[in-house]
């Protein structure tokens, strides 16, 4: 939520900055901006909209050539989305210019302070105040790095902070509390960004940087202390993919090109599992077994599709291993006081690793005692960082606002937890494990089937164009199969979209049940208990009362053609892994309609892909 960017080397800041700002307008796409500092004078140019509206006007009027700059993408808290709103900010004497992502909760108050002195704002935002105030600092004598520590000790709430002064060119300085900030490392040059993908096309050696920590960047140098001025060590580490991996590939959107990214992502998050002896190795994940084997319960928190996710990791670690498991909105977990303990792990899944709901969550559960251990996509991000344990999932990065091998690798990941967890504690045989493990290895081949059946669900999908409401019915790992369809459908086209366990429709959804309504149903495999026959008997109820079925099954289920008005296969699968084929259907599905509708795919509107304020 916002993208930040800060550039000093020797190339020409606004085109580093606003080239970063591409990468990053995933994050919000309200407004953009840049400030360069140039013979020792601010210039600044932002724009309301997408980012593309701030190019324009650099195109009619490029910024002065200058080397250190600074950039911003925004995502609407306090303010809405217009040209004096957007970022960057600055100070009266118009010295010093700043960005920010986050809410600065006391901002109302120090504006107040400082209004009495005759300093005027010019927008609405929480941020225009940290401008003024690091303006006054560097305005009593002391250097950037020095007025940034002092402003930071007065702010409560999120921020990373990103500002330029413009008599001491060639140094940018940061901070960072609870909102992500990386620094890039170059030969002469440096960066900083809300993350990597900001500067991947001149850097893969980064620096992570921790809580409340400020850092200085120089063509040469990096400098990091905490709020009060001590040096801090930051971690260093290596991007293990490149540049190609932030571009679309010849694909419309990233998202498409993401969900056919899949068999891959799949597959790389399973590389090096298995270890020499056979048996399951999570190598990353830093919990000793005694650990595991003491765990009384685990509880799930995370948000959106992540969420989806963590329901599936209930049904697998239940049955693997037969420990109690909890799932839990992480926007709700800290307000109710949950009860947690020593003996509770619970597991925050984020691709991003900076969701503000899911890093509180965290933080509460680790002061009521429990481990926690991450589920990430982000390297260097604050979820992993301030978690006991990672699994790290290797989606490569995730562009589209909409997550699609994000959800696929964290699927992978809970199912390797709950494997782990399953062989320490002794609850499932290693033969047993190794069956499953075979399973999972053969589902990127499984996701490649159903991909090449893309044409006939996009057909599908082009004929729904006039549809205002789709209902998505589920039962066991296919509910939240329907509940991530669901939500994927209301994100991009913005249909109305319910998802429901299939069983819980007679006890009211029905109601909502009318002529030609499609209905898409997650059929579950044959040859478990009843759920097949059920979900069946759930079909024909909606089927009767006038809805239009699209049905996905598995290859050979004959069962279900009287039924479906459409059907989708999928190849044969065991439950539980079903929603790792499941899923790529109602991707598409959601790709397609919402492109025939004329929709930004990869931006939809009002959202942000990491949600950093809560
Ligand atoms: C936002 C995104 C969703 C995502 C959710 C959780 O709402 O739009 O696509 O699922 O955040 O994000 P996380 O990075 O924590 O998985």
């Amino acid at each position: 939520m916002c993208g930040i960017v800060g550039y000093v080397g020797p190339q020409r800041a606004q085109d580093v900055v606003v080239d970063g700002l591409r990468r990053l307008e995933y994050r919000g796409y309200d407004s953009a901006g840049v400030a360069v500092v140039h013979d020792g004078v601010l210039a600044v140019a932002k724009r309301s909209g997408k980012l593309a509206n701030l190019e324009k006007v650099l195109a009619d009027k490029p910024l002065p050539p200058a080397t250190t700059g600074i950039g911003h993408t925004r995502w609407a808290t306090h303010g809405p989305p217009n040209d004096a709103n957007a970022h960057p900010h600055t100070g009266g004497a118009r010295r010093v210019a700043l960005v920010h992502n986050g809410i600065i909760e006391n901002y109302a108050e120090l504006r107040d302070r400082i209004e009495a002195d005759d300093h005027v704002f010019l927008s609405e935002t929480d941020t225009e105040i940290a401008a003024h105030l690091v303006e006054l600092q560097v305005q009593s004598g002391v250097d950037l790095q020095v007025a940034m520590q002092r402003v930071c000790q007065q702010l409560d709430g999120a921020f990373t902070l990103v500002a330029v002064d413009a008599e001491d060119p060639g140094r940018v300085v940061a901070a960072r509390r609870n909102s992500p900030l990386v620094v890039g490392l170059g030969e002469g040059e440096n960066f900083l960004g809300s993350d990597v993908a900001a500067f991947i096309e001149h850097t893969r050696e980064a620096l992570e940087l921790g809580q409340d920590q400020i850092v200085t960047i120089t063509a040469d140098e990096v400098t990091v202390t905490d709020f009060w001025g001590s040096p801090v060590e930051p971690t260093r580490f290596h991007v293990d993919w490149d540049l190609s991996a932030a571009e679309k590939d010849g694909h419309d959107w990233f998202m498409r090109k993401e969900i056919f990214e899949q068999p891959r992502a799949v597959a790389d998050s399973l590389i090096g599992r298995r270890g020499v002896n056979g048996l399951l190795q999570l190598d990353e994940m830093r919990l000793a077994d005694e650990e595991i084997r003491d765990l009384d319960k685990i509880i799930v928190i995370a948000c959106g599709t992540s969420f989806y996710a963590g329901m599936v990791a209930k049904y697998a670690i239940e049955h693997w291993t037969r420990t109690p498991v909890e799932v839990e909105l992480a926007s709700e977990f800290r307000y109710r006081d949950p009860i947690v303990d020593n003996t509770t792990l619970v597991v925050a899944i984020s691709q991003s690793g900076e969701t503000a709901d899911t890093l509180q969550a965290i933080r509460h559960a680790k002061s009521q005692g429990a481990k926690v251990l991450a589920i990430c996509n982000t390297n260097g991000s604050s979820i992993p960082r301030e978690s006991d344990a990672v699994i790290y999932t290797h989606a490569g990065p995730e562009i589209g606002v909409a997550s699609t091998k994000g959800f696929l690798t964290q699927l992978v990941a809970c199912y390797l937890l709950a494997l782990y967890v399953a062989q320490v504690k002794g609850t499932r045989y290693g033969d047993e494990i190794d069956e499953i493990m075979g399973q999972l290895e053969a589902m990127p081949d499984h996701i490649d089937t159903v991909l090449t059946r893309a044409d006939s669900i996009y057909e599908l999908a082009r004929a729904h164009v006039a549809t205002r409401s789709v209902l998505f019915l589920g039962r066991h790992a296919g509910y939240p199969v329907a509940l991530e369809g669901a939500l994927k459908l209301k994100e991009l086209a913005y249909i109305h979209a319910e998802g429901f366990a299939a069983g819980e429709l007679k006890h009211g959804p029905i109601a909502l049940i009318e002529e030609g309504l499609p209905v898409l149903c997650v059929v579950p495999p044959r040859g478990r208990d009843q759920l097949h026959a059920k979900m069946l008997g759930g079909i024909q109820e909606v089927r009767a009362r006038g809805a239009r079925t699209i049905c996905l099954a598995e290859e050979g289920d004959h069962t279900i053609e009287p039924y479906a008005d459409d059907l989708i296969r999928l190849p044969q699968v065991p439950v539980l892994l079903q929603p790792l084929v499941a899923i790529i259907p109602l991707q598409l599905f959601a790709c397609e309609l919402a492109t025939a509708l004329g929709h930004d795919v990869d931006q939809p509107r009002n959202l942000a892909k990491s949600v950093t304020v809560e």
